[in-house]
């Protein structure tokens, strides 16, 4: 409650003490459109952004004698200064423009697109390089952001994502094939066992057998055709 009430006395105090220093500084009250020229009491008014002030004011609150900023520099703000700001050289290597020095506005440099990136306070002083992949590009570098490789498992799956397309019907035509002719093979077994051979050979030569089996009901069936 003590504190709330002394806030209005604390503050009538500060401003009382502000007063004071302004008197005894001779610190005019100019306007906020206003500045106050160096060992002056005079309150001129602010040249425009994009021209300094080449003559301050001699009479209190008019304008002065303000001048375009010399090519290269620029003001961004309305002012009392004297000499505009010398706008930023872009790095030659690894940098590019991105906006020209204007009398109102600095010059912008970025990192060179597609080989330089710089994403954090670390590389203000130098871009870094970007990263090149050696496979699949998930997204490109740009003047803020490094290349996204696709990873080891990543960069693998498209490519063999496009080889199983391919693999899996021959898959499916090889089972088919190999259970046409293990099939057949059996198939061909039974009618070769049909040949009268004695049970020695039977066993031994029942590829053979089998073989001749298939043989003649292959020709039988190329005669049928
Ligand atoms: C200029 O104007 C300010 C504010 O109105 C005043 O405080 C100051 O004394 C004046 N300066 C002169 C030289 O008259
Ligand atoms: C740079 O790339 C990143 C990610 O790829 C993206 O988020 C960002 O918007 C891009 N920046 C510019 C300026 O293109």
């Amino acid at each position: 409650m003590a504190v709330g009430r002394s806030v209005p006395w604390l503050c009538a105090l500060l401003l009382l003490l502000a007063a004071w220093v302004d008197l005894v500084l001779g610190v005019a009250p100019c306007d906020v459109t206003e500045y106050q020229p160096e060992d002056s009491n005079l309150c001129c008014r602010l040249c425009p952004a994009g021209q300094y002030v080449f003559k301050p004011c001699r009479v209190n609150h008019t304008a002065g004698e303000c001048r375009v900023c010399e090519p290269g520099t620029f003001l961004a703000f309305p002012n009392g200064e004297p000499t505009c700001q010398r706008c930023i050289q872009c790095r030659e290597g690894d940098q590019e423009v991105v906006a020209k020095c204007s009398p109102t506005s600095d010059r912008q440099c970025q990192c060179k697109k597609g080989s330089f990136y710089c994403n954090s306070v670390d590389c203000v002083e130098n871009c870094l390089r970007c990263k090149r992949c050696p496979g699949v590009v998930l997204s490109p570098c740009n003047a803020t952001s490094n290349t996204v490789c696709a990873t080891e498992t990543d960069r693998g799956r498209p490519e063999n994502k496009r080889g199983s397309e391919f693999l899996v019907p021959w898959v499916t035509v090889s089972v088919i094939l190999a259970v046409a002719v293990i099939v057949g093979i059996y198939w061909y077994k039974k009618k070769g066992r049909l040949v009268p051979v004695s049970p020695g050979e039977a066993s031994s030569a029942g590829a053979q057998q089998w073989t001749l089996g298939a043989k003649r009901s292959l020709t039988g069936t190329f005669s049928l055709l």
